[in-house]
């Protein structure tokens, strides 16, 4: 099936403060310049949050990663455990089509989804609670035919256990996970042939099963208050953005943030504090450079006294794009609203990975708004969220 973005789209995006901490947690995980690493527990997270996940939510998420958006959407498409429309506000139901799941019955699941939920995928049903669609195998063959609700699996199906499933979610129960037909786990159903003495019973349910069942999280939305937020690289027990604040940045801040100028250094007093899990990859010198189109606009060997503009601001610049920006030579909202088509030409064939950004976002006007000191809908919804806070 095609993959694409919906039609109707929010206008907006930001993680609750809880979830952005526990964002940061995730790209600490990541050496310095491979943030971009941590797109799918992003992603995945700004899906649990909203439910699916928007166009906004990828570029959120692509900003925060200095990933350009168009890769954010590569990975967002690209697998189908993220959800690119509307899903039923309660659960959306993927049953498993592929062969072990439909010799096992796989098909007589789709249709009680059609009767209870909708007659076609992806279509909501009449009371909003749900949604379905039939996805490839989810690697639990020996337990088909089965279907993944929420971040579980639900195993050995009949057609009955899945009405019965989808009416006990209807009425705000989650059902435990795992083997719905009795089996522990994926052993003979006649029960074990061999390794007898092996006990199977440790805990109450398979050890999957019982992890979903301990944390319980199954189809909720994650405004990440509801569940603890191991983060185990940093200690059991600490949530991840407590654990991400009080982490000191591993190099200073001067050096991660400070890009390469063309030959006079910027002056340090001017640096931002940044998280070096943020810095921008040294870019090439301004003199490699390569002619094109267009004029070159006025640049500036360091920023002014006053410490640089946070570049940020203007929609579609993150940490990376503006590393970019300060090693070409600006580094003010001033310096960008001064350019005219000619410039912007320039700029647009000359960001390194970044190319035709300045048009395609409309850096402009917003760097004329920003110089004014007024605030953009953009830099407004990134001050709000904290997204680049300091
Ligand atoms: S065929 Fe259904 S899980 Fe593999």
């Amino acid at each position: 099936m095609l993959r694409r973005l919906h039609k109707d789209q929010p206008d907006s995006f930001a993680f609750t403060p809880d979830n952005l901490a526990w964002a940061e947690g995730q790209i600490t995980k990541y050496p310095e310049g491979r943030q971009a690493s941590a797109i799918i527990p992003l992603l995945w997270r700004a899906q649990e949050q909203e439910g699916w996940l928007t166009r906004p939510a990828i570029e959120y998420v692509s900003d925060m990663l200095g990933m350009a958006y168009i890769r954010g959407l590569e990975v967002a498409s690209f697998y189908f455990m993220f959800q690119l429309q509307p899903v039923g506000s309660v659960a959306h139901i993927q049953v498993c089509g592929t062969t072990s799941c439909m010799i096992c019955g796989a098909e007589d699941l789709m249709k009680v989804c059609k009767e209870k939920i909708a007659a076609k995928p992806h279509e909501i049903s009449a009371d909003g609670k749900f949604s379905w669609e039939e996805v490839e195998c989810l690697g639990s063959c020996s337990n088909a035919p089965m279907a993944q609700i929420g971040k579980d699996y639900y195993e050995d199906l009949t057609t009955e256990r899945m009405g019965e499933i989808i009416d006990e979610l209807s009425a705000g129960k989650v059902p435990t996970p795992g083997p719905q037909n009795g089996r522990y786990a994926s052993e003979p159903l006649s029960g074990l042939t061999s390794l007898t003495e092996y006990d199977s019973g440790k805990t109450q349910y398979n050890a999957s099963a019982q992890l979903a069942t301990d944390i319980g999280d199954t189809v909720k939305r994650i405004d990440g208050t509801e569940v603890p937020l191991l983060t185990p690289w940093q200690g059991k027990g600490k949530s991840a953005g407590t654990a991400a604040k009080k982490s000191p940045a591993k190099k200073p801040a001067v050096k991660a943030e400070a890009p390469k100028a063309t030959k006079a250094k910027p002056a340090t007093t001017a640096q931002k504090p940044a998280k070096a899990t943020q810095a921008p990859k040294p870019a090439a010198p301004t003199d490699a450079v390569a002619q094109a189109a267009g004029t070159k606009p006025k640049v500036m060997k360091a920023p002014r006294k006053s410490g640089a503009d946070d570049l940020k601001m203007i929609k579609g610049v993150g940490p990376k794009l503006e590393g970019l920006l300060n090693s070409m030579g600006f580094f003010h909202f001033d310096q960008v609203a001064q350019w005219g088509p000619e410039e912007v030409s320039w700029v647009d064939q000359n960001l390194e990975g970044f190319k035709g950004r300045v048009s395609r976002d409309n850096w402009v006007p917003q760097a004329t708004a920003l110089a004014a000191g007024e605030e953009t809908e953009f830099s407004k919804r990134a001050t709000k969220s904290g997204i680049y806070k300091k």
